[in-house]
């Protein structure tokens, strides 16, 4: 029998709700360990993630794997792996307001049924909607925020990572690495 998860993948896979929908050659809809203690939500898939239908899978997907093996010692396989918007936007534009108002309830659904202790969110997009603010990510890292009985931890989208060196690099190793002691204080 699928599971909540399988079944909501599947609602997703067919999903008209925003227009993003009529671009899309798949909807990414997440990846991984179901029942992570760890899950990763990034903004919306890009060019390589559409193609695949498996999110983080290009140069940000990547840097991603890499310092989950050097600052958390797992593999991808380990963690659950979503993003804000499940279709990717045209051209890499930022998703719009009525889009990831559209795509909330998946994302919402889909923290629910995985059920992590610890939420780390990569960027502006996945951490201004869940925290519910409009501070940006350089203000909000470097702690962590209570989050319906789970812990949230802000840190920089890989992308940031690629373009800004080495300070931000050192800055998400942190985050993760704080990421880390949550789940085993857990
Ligand atoms: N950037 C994201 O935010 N998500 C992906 O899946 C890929 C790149």
């Amino acid at each position: 029998m699928p599971s909540a998860l399988e079944l909501l993948a599947d609602e997703a896979a067919g999903c008209t709700l925003c227009g993003l929908a009529a671009g899309r050659n798949t909807v990414v809809f997440g990846t991984g360990d179901p029942d992570a203690d760890l899950m990763f939500v990034g903004e919306g898939p890009g060019a390589e993630e559409d193609r695949q239908g498996i999110p983080f899978v290009g140069r940000s997907g990547r840097l991603l794997d890499r310092l989950l093996a050097e600052e958390l010692g797992i593999d991808r396989s380990r963690c659950y792996i979503a993003n804000v918007v499940k279709c990717r936007p045209p051209d890499n534009r930022d998703p719009r307001a009525d889009e990831v108002e559209a795509c909330r309830p998946y994302l919402e659904r889909q923290i629910g049924l995985v059920d992590p202790v610890v939420i780390v969110t990569l960027g502006n997009f996945a951490t201004r909607l869940l925290l519910d603010t409009d501070t940006g990510i350089t203000k909000l890292r470097g702690r962590s925020y209570p989050f319906g009985g789970r812990q949230l931890v802000p840190t920089f989208h890989p992308a940031a990572a690629l373009r800004g060196g080495a300070d931000v690099l050192a800055r998400m190793r942190a985050d993760l690495v704080r990421a880390k002691m949550l789940i085993g204080a857990s």
